[in-house]
């Protein structure tokens, strides 16, 4: 029995700090060992939003009892450990350089190879974790920072069909929280007040609905959520906001996820439809409620991570080693942090005013 290569993974693109043990079974489905994710939530409410410099000091501070725990857990030595994978971006460069530095020291003294991952590339393949899933699939990628429908089709090879304009999904979540006076961090908290809310009493905008194939707006519908939380009057309005904002991020979705069915199966041809759902706005159990039934009417197979591995997580960057490490794609030790990284490297940056669409 050969030995299954066995990948320690570290995360500090932003305010988790995370650790991971992937190896893979006897049917070559790769297998968390341990996941252990330590989170700031405490360091940034008083900010409401993340403060880069004491994020970064933070995971100074807790990186190395994070990875000793992630090891304990795992019930492996570090004598078993083959390769050590670090995001190296996209994110906080100061907070990158943290888990970057401590992933290329601990290559560096054990002697063992080290490996760069692309922070997406993770969410990419974070549904391979615990389970089969071949390429070609389409990816909705909805994170705090980022939002994009993407065709992967191998490791390392991704098609970008759509992109924000604007703001992330999360991003829109947290902002619109924000002004709802909900406590950081809220982007999370806006569907549960939702459900005590009326979805029809505001009408929102969905910007770039019938234009731009199947990128994504959502600045727009912040500013209106703005103007109408300065005329609210008591709790129930708030609740009809949050219900009303909730509601129009799954018409959006919809009707622009069946515009990515289309892209994706003129791409590819495939022969079995896959759909995977991933990054923290994935943990919205309505948006994933409304996706599924989207994939049962266009006989797409749903897949999304389990909730634990949407948000951001180190087992998701050891997948990523443990592919590369399969095909010995490592990195030297001067590779650099990547605050902006694209996964489509061909893709045109489609940000700000004057965007042609
Ligand atoms: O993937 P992630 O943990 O970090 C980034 O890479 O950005 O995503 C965090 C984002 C935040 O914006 C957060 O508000 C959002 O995911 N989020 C949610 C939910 N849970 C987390 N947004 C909507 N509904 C949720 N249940
Ligand atoms: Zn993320």
């Amino acid at each position: 029995m050969n030995k299954k290569p066995l990948i320690l993974g570290i995360e500090s693109s932003c305010d988790e700090t995370a650790a991971s043990l992937v190896t893979e079974n006897e049917q070559g489905i790769p297998i968390v060992l341990s996941n252990i994710v330590s989170s700031q939530e405490d360091v940034h409410k008083e900010f409401g939003g993340v403060v880069p410099e004491l994020a970064a000091r933070s995971h100074i501070e807790k990186i190395d009892w994070i990875v000793k725990k992630a090891i304990n857990k795992s019930g492996k030595k570090i004598d078993e450990i083959d390769a050590i994978a670090s995001t190296a971006g996209p994110g906080l460069i100061v907070c990158l350089s943290v888990g970057l530095s401590f992933g290329k020291t601990f290559a560096f003294t054990t002697n063992k190879p080290f490996i760069a991952v692309n922070h997406l590339e993770g969410h990419a393949l974070s549904p391979k974790l615990n389970s089969k899933l071949d390429y070609p699939y389409l990816l909705l990628l909805i994170s705090g920072g980022h939002s994009q429908y993407l065709s992967v089709q191998a490791l390392g090879k991704y098609k970008r069909l759509g992109t924000t304009i604007d703001d992330a999904l999360g991003e829109a979540f947290d902002k619109t929280a924000k002004l709802l006076e909900i406590e950081f961090p809220g982007g999370r908290k806006i569907e549960v007040l939702a459900k005590k809310g009326n979805p029809e009493k505001f009408e929102l905008p969905k910007p770039i609905i019938n234009k731009g194939g199947c990128n994504l707006s959502f600045a727009g519908l912040k500013t209106a959520v703005l103007k109408i939380s300065k005329k609210i009057k008591n709790d129930q309005e708030k609740f009809d906001l949050a219900a009303s904002f909730q509601k129009t991020i799954e018409e959006i979705l919809y009707k622009k996820t069946i515009i990515a069915f289309n892209e994706f199966e003129k791409m590819n041809n495939p022969k079995e439809k896959k759909f995977v759902v991933a990054g923290g706005v994935a943990a919205n159990k309505k948006i994933r409620a409304m996706l599924m039934k989207l994939c049962k009417e266009k006989d797409y197979q749903s897949i999304f991570p389990p909730i634990e591995l949407c948000g951001d997580n180190a087992a998701m960057i050891a997948m990523v080693g443990l592919e590369k490490f399969k095909l010995k794609l490592f990195n030297d030790l001067d590779y650099p942090a990547k605050p902006r990284w694209q996964l489509d490297e061909d893709a045109a940056f489609l940000k700000g005013a004057g965007v042609q669409l």
